[in-house]
């Protein structure tokens, strides 16, 4: 059983068609990058999969999203509910002015949790599984804000691994940070990706190689080319990728 599924995906802001007929199938427990040049639709496919694109009032969507072998824009299935089951980390860390503390248990205080013990296990294991603990575990009622971008990103990670999603969707979640930062969520993501499906969009071509288990090259708003990250970077079937690959366009 796959975990995520894109059936002919035709996605429309306003008159642009911006997705041309994307199919994808991605398992459980890999990660999966997606790499292209800048404008060819990688993060307006990765906002497919939690419906973040229904928050774009010119945004028209056909096709088919299975997560777990249920359609997410036809069955009645609440939206909220289903972004908690999708955890998203974006580009830039986007902590909230509270502790660090209040950031992770953000998620568990809004679905109405205030059982003290649980909460406090909650942010503990998360902060570890995000690799941060050892950073932070003295100083949890500090600001979030103090933190460097890096801690930042990572108790991002930390606070979306608190709800305890099965998919984690990542969109360019390195490239504000600086390359000690970059190798922690990069090593972060290949353990990760034992408890959780991960997707992300990269423009560093060099990091997709180095995490990802299947890779997908997009280029005007279609997918060219989707398969084992050796093969897409090494034995592509595709010129366009080939010429993506070797850095001769994009
Ligand atoms: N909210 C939006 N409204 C209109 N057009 C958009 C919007 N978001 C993205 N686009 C357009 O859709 C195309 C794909 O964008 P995007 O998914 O952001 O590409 P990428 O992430 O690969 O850089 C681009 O041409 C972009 O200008
Ligand atoms: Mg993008």
């Amino acid at each position: 059983m796959y975990k995520l599924e894109a059936r002919d995906i035709q996605l429309y802001y306003g008159q642009k068609h911006a997705l041309k007929g994307i199919s994808m199938a991605i398992k459980p427990n890999t990660v999966t990058a997606f790499i292209g040049p800048s404008g060819c639709g990688k993060s307006t496919f990765l906002r497919c999969f939690n419906r973040m694109n229904d928050l774009i009032d010119t945004c028209r969507i056909e096709g088919e999203i299975l997560i777990d072998g249920r359609d997410i824009y036809k069955d009645r299935i609440n939206v909220v509910d289903h972004r908690k089951k999708i955890g998203m980390v974006f580009q830039k860390p986007n902590p909230f002015p509270k502790s660090i503390f209040e950031n992770v248990a953000y998620g568990l205080r809004i679905n109405g949790i205030t059982h003290k013990k649980f909460l406090e296990e909650t942010v503990e294991r998360s902060l570890r599984q995000a690799a941060l603990w050892d950073e932070v575990k003295d100083d949890l009622k500090k600001s979030a804000l103090a933190l460097s971008g890096g801690q930042q990103q990572r108790l991002c990670i930390a606070r979306t691994l608190a709800v305890e999603p099965s998919v984690i969707l990542m969109d360019e979640p390195c490239s504000a940070l600086d390359p000690i930062s970059t190798a922690k969520v990069e090593e972060l993501i290949h353990e990760l990706k034992n408890k959780y499906t991960i997707v992300m969009v990269t423009h560093n071509m060099q990091q997709a190689a180095r995490v990802s288990d299947r890779t997908a090259f997009f280029y005007l708003g279609e997918l060219i080319e989707y398969d084992d990250t050796p093969t897409i970077f090494t034995n592509p079937a595709k010129e366009a990728t080939q010429n993506y690959v070797t850095g001769r366009f994009g």
